[in-house]
């Protein structure tokens, strides 16, 4: 799909240039964002998955944190829509010199970069850099604040499966305290008319989180009753400076989600994690690799979702 073939799609833009967080869109921006995705899907199945919609168009990819899917994702997203594409990241790079973000970024730009998509470990980095470099800049996780693209493509998998996701219940269960993904989910799923609540150790849980409108649940069993769909997070320990719990073995006792619990529910419910899982910890395996896991969907619509974005932002306004 070339945007300046389709019609309709070119009609409707999105209203920021760049993608700093889920906060900042509106829900008109994230329905055309998984409108466009779905076009984006069909085109990676195909035998042939290459449009040239971005021919014209050179992306960096810089990334300050460790990343599997993120990084894969949206350099196999750039490819498919054939930008030309640089990978940065900061271990072997001129950073460990004590450059700048700004000073790296506007090096990187002097290249003739149009985009960049940022992980960094501080909240807050993406937004300082759309306001001093001259390109459009994508969020590919800010430290503990956001990972919109992550909540996109967790929307889009939900949507895929349960249709239209106004009224459905979602729980995100585990360590909601580090996690940039519950708060890109809560305002995504918020805005796409769900209901979302959070279940886990009460020290995991920020204390600011009613105040956006998310119910809190600490028993695992009556969250998995409750619910449509559980998306279980990571226990993030290289975030932990102290002991917000006494085990991990004790975590998996009263948090962890298996097989035998899921089938006791006697319902449909659908599990999902952003990866990486800390298997045998927040999920068995028998659970992540059971029916009810849509996991693997959820990576493989992240590519059709990062090409809907990158697609989308390149059309934008400035
Ligand atoms: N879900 C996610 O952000 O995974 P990576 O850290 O591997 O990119």
């Amino acid at each position: 799909m070339d945007h300046r073939e389709s019609n309709e799609l070119t009609m409707s833009q999105l209203s920021t240039r760049h993608l700093l967080g889920i906060k900042e869109l509106s829900e008109t921006d994230i329905r055309l964002v998984l409108e466009t995705a779905t076009n984006f899907k069909e085109v990676i199945n195909r035998p042939i998955k290459k449009v040239p919609s971005l021919r014209d168009i050179t992306i960096a990819n810089i990334f300050f944190e460790n990343s599997t899917r993120t990084r894969l994702s949206f350099e196999l997203a750039e490819k498919r829509l054939s930008a030309d594409v640089v990978n940065f990241s900061s271990s072997n790079s001129s950073v460990k010199k004590g450059e700048t973000l700004v000073d790296t970024v506007n090096n990187i730009l002097a290249m003739k970069v149009d985009m960049v998509v940022m992980r960094h470990a501080s909240p807050g980095a993406p937004h300082f850099l759309s306001k001093n470099v001259p390109a459009n800049v994508v969020n590919a996780g800010d430290g503990t604040h956001e990972h919109p693209t992550q909540a996109l493509l967790d929307a889009f998998s939900m949507q895929e499966k349960l249709g239209d996701l106004t009224g459905k219940k979602i729980a995100i269960i585990g360590d909601i305290l580090h996690s940039r993904v519950a708060l890109s989910n809560i305002f995504c799923l918020q805005k796409l008319g769900a209901e979302v609540r959070v279940c886990g150790p009460v020290t995991l849980i920020p204390k600011y989180i009613e105040s956006l409108g998310v119910k809190v649940e600490l028993d695992l069993h009556k969250i998995l009753e409750w619910c449509d769909v559980a998306n279980v997070l990571r226990i993030q320990l290289e975030r932990q400076q102290i002991k917000y719990f006494p085990s991990l073995r004790e975590y998996s006792l009263y948090y962890g989600i298996n097989k035998k619990l899921l089938d006791s529910l006697n319902k449909e419910i659908v599990v999902m994690h952003p990866g990486p899982i800390n298997r045998g910890v927040e999920l068995s395996s028998d659970a992540a690799d059971s029916s009810h896991s849509i996991i693997l969907d959820q990576v493989e619509n992240g590519v059709a979702v990062r090409m809907a974005v990158l697609y989308l932002l390149a059309g934008a306004k400035g």
